[in-house]
């Protein structure tokens, strides 16, 4: 590759866009910006400072105000809120069943999707999230929508959290899933939607290490 590039990943939740987006940018030796996290990070501050979710000038207040970074330690991916690392915190049921509140907020979106393309100029760069390809960076290198059945997601889902030693009910993850992608793809402002020049790779039956592969090789291509 001759020159250092931009690569949109976007698709549901549990499709394992952050575990292939990340061991891409490894690889290429590029930067890894999770924005997933960026609207949990902003959701946890606002459930930290008792803010009503319904109400829209406070969460923008919150969004223009809240300092989020990425970091890495020991390989591992941080992120910082106001200078606290969050990365556990985010990831909690609580944060999970208020996210989509507050990533439907036009004025909260606004704000994010700033931070992120100037997060994306500095280098070559993986992001990962809902609207990348078509909203956050439209001129992305590359980009990649990732697919894979509800019942493949939640199983993956389902194994992350055993594996952290979280005990959860398969029924309900799976209707927690379908619940986030329906409000994911119904909200008005950057819905998660394929981009019209978006390669999309349906994850069900395929290994890791082949998706990985694939976008490898599209990034080549470039
Ligand atoms: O990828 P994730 O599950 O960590 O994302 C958390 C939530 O944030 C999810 O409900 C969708 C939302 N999100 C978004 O609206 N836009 C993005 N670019 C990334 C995530």
């Amino acid at each position: 590759m001759n020159k250092e590039l931009t690569v949109a990943i976007d698709g549901p939740a549990g499709a394992g866009k952050s575990t292939v987006a990340k061991i891409v940018a490894d690889k290429l030796e590029y930067i890894y910006i999770d924005t997933g996290a960026m609207y949990r990070a902003l959701t946890l501050k606002a459930l930290q400072e008792d803010i009503d979710l319904t109400n829209k000038a406070d969460l923008v207040k919150i969004a223009q105000q809240a300092k989020i970074s990425f970091s890495k330690n020991n390989k591992q991916e941080r992120i910082l809120l106001d200078q606290q690392d969050v990365t556990s915190q985010i990831r909690t049921k609580r944060v999970n069943n208020h996210v989509s509140l507050v990533a439907k907020v036009a004025g909260v979106r606004k704000e994010l999707v700033k931070a992120q393309r100037k997060l994306a100029t500095c280098c070559g760069v993986v992001m990962d999230g809902r609207d990348i390809g078509t909203v956050v960076l439209p001129n992305a290198d590359v980009k990649i929508f990732l697919t894979a059945s509800v019942e493949e997601r939640t199983t993956r889902r389902f194994q992350q959290l055993k594996d952290k030693g979280v005990n959860v009910n398969f029924a309900e993850l799976k209707e927690e899933i379908i619940k986030r992608d329906q409000l994911d793809r119904n909200r008005e402002v950057g819905p998660l939607q394929k981009a019209d020049d978006a390669v999309e790779i349906d994850t069900t039956d395929l290994d890791k290490k082949d998706v990985i592969n694939k976008i490898i090789s599209i990034c080549q291509e470039v």
